[in-house]
């Protein structure tokens, strides 16, 4: 995937496919906080569909989102899934996360696939509403990282 350049608030950013080491300075902090870094491994990190994508702001990565091949039973069709979705607290709510995820839907749906879903932290309900996405069932608890809803969008 070639460099996507964007403005936002007179600042340049730079959206890129990385690998997943490279999520790790983003993922750490926000999303496995307090944890050993050894945390931020997630098993289908290095499987050969997943993809990962970073954005960056003077060479630095200040956002990341990771999409991977794994169905949901509960699912039918062409399935990925969001994980990692995270934001250095310094550079949210200025469309950083969103550019992320729209584009991560724009790429799945190249690769045909038909539904996107996740694992959502309640603190991001409302944003991944704004963008379309659905509740599926009753609030959940994953131990250590807390309370979550399960999310779904149709993509094609
Ligand atoms: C959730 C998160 C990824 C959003 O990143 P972001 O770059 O700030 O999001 P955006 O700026 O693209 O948000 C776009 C829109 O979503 C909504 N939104 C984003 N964060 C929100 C929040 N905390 N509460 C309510 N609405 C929110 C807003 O409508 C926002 O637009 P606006 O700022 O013009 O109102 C970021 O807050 C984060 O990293 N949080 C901690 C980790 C986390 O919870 N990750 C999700 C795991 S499931």
């Amino acid at each position: 995937m070639p460099t996507r350049l964007y403005h936002l608030k007179n600042d340049a950013y730079q959206l890129k496919e990385i690998n997943a080491k490279e999520t790790w300075p983003v993922r750490h902090p926000v999303l496995r906080k307090g944890r050993p870094l050894e945390d931020v491994y997630m098993e289908a990190d290095e499987q050969a569909s997943t993809f990962h994508l970073g954005m960056f702001h003077n060479n630095d990565i200040i956002g990341v989102a990771s999409f991977m091949d794994d169905s949901h039973e509960g699912f039918t069709g062409a399935q990925f899934r969001l994980r990692g979705m995270a934001v250095l607290p310094e550079y949210r709510r200025k469309g950083i996360a969103e550019l992320l995820l729209k584009r991560g839907e724009t790429l799945l749906k190249e690769k045909g696939k038909t539904l996107l879903w996740f694992n959502a932290r309640v603190v991001a309900l409302q944003f991944y509403k704004n963008l379309g996405y659905q509740v599926d069932g009753t609030l959940f608890d994953i131990p250590k990282v807390g309370p979550h809803y399960r999310m779904k969008k149709q993509l094609l």
